[in-house]
């Protein structure tokens, strides 16, 4: 019998709230519009170091950027760091960085007649954009795209780059849609239905992800625009969501301390033998929006919320002592013979060592949009999970906690999407440059 089957409920409640489907909200992808890119990887190469020199000379006269680097902000998480990340490294901006305190999470689908060639275009469109855009300078007009009538405004003149990253993954079907599915990883597969999911297919998956994180939430939103403004003709957004982090960082919407027991962020990154070179130093996210039940959750007694996590809700400690960062002791008994962390407290069951080593960074934000038709917050946490290997990281640990982990009979799964995540891009390289040109 699993551990959680033989243990009384920790918060002694059966109940959930009510869980209607949100609407859909996403439009069907219109068909691409602008004239297709050359087909060759030579033709692809010339057109594609045309447009980033063009870029980059036009940045050249537009620009100084060192105010801009000298800016010191307050992170997410309490850190503090210079305001520009740089863009280029081994892995992309946005996985190691510690997170900012505004996130917009946006997928998009490629257009109906989108190939390799025009994904590969669009790539580079972004990859430019994201160069200028997290050093605080406004997109050159050489990146707008063929046919687009709109233009850069100006709206991020007076702004600073706020530690902006712009963090860009393929979905399983930007494999199928650009005619690559013989290189899609075996890893990358949609992940499967769990018990208690009540997904919005119009919310969820997606052909491209990008995770735009700032500590700005203007700048978050100004630069989703600019991609999208830049996707004209090729993608359409299909979905967006919007997410925050306390000052701190460290608290979420059920009061408790979060992100404690995470694995060093390079745990999420892939190297070695058998990986692709396009995903060297990248990752695979999966994203979940899941809403919180607040208002049962606030009517729960201290001792109830605090075993159905297994931690403290003052200070985080483990419920067998200590302080936030002492390991917990999860084989410590009650005089009573009973255990001290309960057999289906959340982190019992989501611990590495309760499924077989799991391995995965959690990197979420709160999100609060609002009241519900039935008057509840439409609040909770934009869950995001990066591992190297989402069948040995996430999709067990959720088998698990959707079985019978206390915590999550006060929450909802509402969205689901799975990316695999590029490594880094090079200095005049673009996103998953190597995939689209072997
Ligand atoms: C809204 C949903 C969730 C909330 C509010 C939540 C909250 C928490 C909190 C407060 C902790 C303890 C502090 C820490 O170590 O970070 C924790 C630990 C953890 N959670 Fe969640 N969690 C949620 C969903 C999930 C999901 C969906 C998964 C994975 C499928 C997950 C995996 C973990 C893991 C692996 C730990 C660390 C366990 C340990 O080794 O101590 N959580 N969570």
């Amino acid at each position: 019998m699993p551990e959680a089957d033989q243990q009384p409920d920790a918060t002694g409640s059966e109940e959930r709230g009510p869980r209607p489907v949100p609407a859909a909200d996403a439009d069907a992808c219109a068909e691409a519009a602008s004239p297709s890119p050359p087909r060759t990887p030579g033709e692809r190469r010339t057109r594609v170091s045309r447009r980033l020199l063009l870029g980059v000379g036009g940045l050249a006269t537009l620009v100084g950027g060192g105010a801009a680097t000298a800016a010191v902000l307050r992170g997410g998480d309490g850190s503090t760091g210079p305001a520009v990340v740089p863009f280029h490294g081994s892995s992309q901006a946005g996985v190691l960085t510690s997170r900012q305190s505004h996130v917009r999470l946006a997928a998009f689908d490629l257009g109906a007649r989108s190939d390799r060639g025009r994904a590969a275009a669009l790539l580079l469109r972004w990859t430019g954009a994201a160069e200028h855009l997290t050093r605080g300078e406004a997109v050159p007009p050489g990146l707008e795209p063929p046919g687009s009538r709109a233009v850069e405004t100006g709206a991020l003149a007076d702004t600073r780059p706020a530690r902006l990253t712009l963090t860009f993954g393929l979905g399983p079907s930007f494999f199928d849609r650009t005619g690559l599915a013989a290189a899609r990883p075996e890893a990358l597969a949609p992940l499967p239905a769990f018990p208690e999911d009540q997904l919005d297919p119009a919310r969820s998956d997606g052909d491209l992800l990008v995770q735009i994180g700032a500590d700005d939430a203007f700048v978050t939103a100004h630069a989703l625009r600019t991609l999208q403004r830049l996707a004209h003709g090729e993608a359409k957004l299909r979905w967006t969501m919007t997410g925050f982090t306390a000052a701190d960082g460290r608290r979420n919407l059920m009061g408790q301390i979060d992100g404690t027991n995470n694995p060093e962020p390079t745990r999420a990154l892939l190297s070695g033998e058998g990986v692709p070179p396009w995903l060297v130093g990248g990752s695979y996210v999966v994203i979940r929006r899941i809403r919180m039940l607040l208002d049962h959750w606030d009517t729960l007694p201290l001792p109830h919320r605090e075993q159905a996590l297994g931690r403290r809700a003052a200070d985080g400690a483990p419920l067998t002592g200590g302080t936030e960062r002492t390991s917990v002791d999860l084989a410590a008994v009650r005089p009573d013979g009973v255990p001290v962390i309960a057999a289906n407290a959340h982190i019992r069951l989501a611990a590495s060592a309760s499924n077989n080593g799991a391995t995965m960074v959690r990197r979420s934000w709160s999100y609060h949009d609002g009241l519900r038709a039935d008057g509840t917050p439409d609040a909770g946490l934009l869950f995001t999970a990066w591992q190297p290997d989402p069948r040995t990281g996430f999709i067990p640990v959720q088998q698990r906690l959707s079985r019978g982990d206390a915590l999550s009979r006060y929450l909802v799964h509402e969205t689901s999407a799975v990316f695999a995540v590029p490594g880094g891009i090079r200095s005049g390289g673009y996103v998953a440059q190597s995939l689209m040109e072997a």
